[in-house]
């Protein structure tokens, strides 16, 4: 059981990748049977289904996500869009680290966002993999297979399915990383492991609550004449108390009156007016 929990992935994210990963799957089964059928030299009924259904399979891994990105909150898209291609030092640190960490246990990590190097790696791979396999598959479709392509479309299937066994080694067995693995189903993960495995993307949680609940509130601080904020960490809690300048519409409360430190650290935050 789940104790206190916090949303990783909105519907529209695991609408997208479950897509991915059903589609995917189905392509790699469908595409391996094809190479076993050219091996044997067998060109027969068997092969021709599963290349109509390698065809139809493909049509819903170019569309589902597309749609299913289409309908999602955009903030959310372009935030992972953010995180996964920005690189820099401490992403090479991290890489170079983390398989010494195996040994040396003490070793320290740079604090990982959302998503931490490995998974942006793995995210670069799947992304543009998946553009060539939908390019080169476009090409064999509609022009005959012609050899480059059909190489290029093989040569990357086989890589990916390669990165991908990886992929599924840390959702489902790594003991260090399959705690995620329910938050592709509902979305959740516990706030412990999220704050142990992803401490930068709790803060950063925790701080646009604060800013939402005060922006969501900025009419109620404004009129009233007194009103407080709450705020409970870890710590303890700080009651922040003043009176509005209603004349001068001036606020109560700006965002820069609560410590960064207390709204990275927010567990709730309640307002009185
Ligand atoms: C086949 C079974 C698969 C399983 C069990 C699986 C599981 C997961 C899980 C649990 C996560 C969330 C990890 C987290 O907590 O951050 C995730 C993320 C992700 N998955 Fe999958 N996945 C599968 C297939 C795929 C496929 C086929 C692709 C793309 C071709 C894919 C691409 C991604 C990407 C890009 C992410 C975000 C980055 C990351 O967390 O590594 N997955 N997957």
């Amino acid at each position: 059981m789940k104790t206190r929990s916090i949303e990783r992935f909105s519907p529209s994210e695991r609408w997208f990748h479950n897509i991915v990963m059903f589609t995917f799957t189905l392509l790699m089964g469908t595409g391996l049977g094809m190479l076993y059928y050219n091996f044997i030299g067998n060109q027969g009924e068997a092969r021709d289904f599963l290349v109509l259904a390698h065809e139809i399979v493909a049509v819903l891994f170019i569309a589902g996500p597309i749609l299913a990105f289409a309908l999602g909150v955009k903030k959310v898209w372009a935030e992972n869009y953010r995180i996964l291609t920005k690189w820099g030092w401490s992403d090479i640190e991290w890489l170079m680290k983390k398989p010494l960490t195996t040994v040396f246990k003490k070793i320290k990590l740079p604090k990982d966002d959302k998503f931490n190097p490995g998974q942006k790696v793995w995210a670069t791979i799947a992304v543009s993999g998946s553009f060539v396999l939908a390019v080169s598959g476009g090409i064999m479709w509609t022009t005959g297979s012609p050899i480059a392509a059909l190489i290029i479309h093989t040569v990357v299937a086989v890589a990916m399915l390669t990165a991908l066994l990886g992929h599924m080694y840390m959702a489902l067995l790594n003991p260090e990383t399959r705690h995620g693995v329910g938050s592709i189903i509902d979305g959740e993960v516990s706030v412990e492991w999220a704050k142990e495995h992803h401490p930068l993307w709790v803060e950063k949680m925790a701080r646009e609550r604060v800013l939402t609940r005060i922006r969501n509130n900025r009419d109620k601080l404004w009129g009233a004449t007194t009103s407080s904020v709450q705020i409970s960490t870890a710590k303890g809690r700080k009651e922040i108390v003043g009176m509005a300048d209603t004349a001068a519409r001036i606020p109560l409360f700006t965002p820069s009156m609560i410590s960064e430190n207390e709204m990275n650290k927010a567990q709730s935050i309640k307002i009185f007016t």
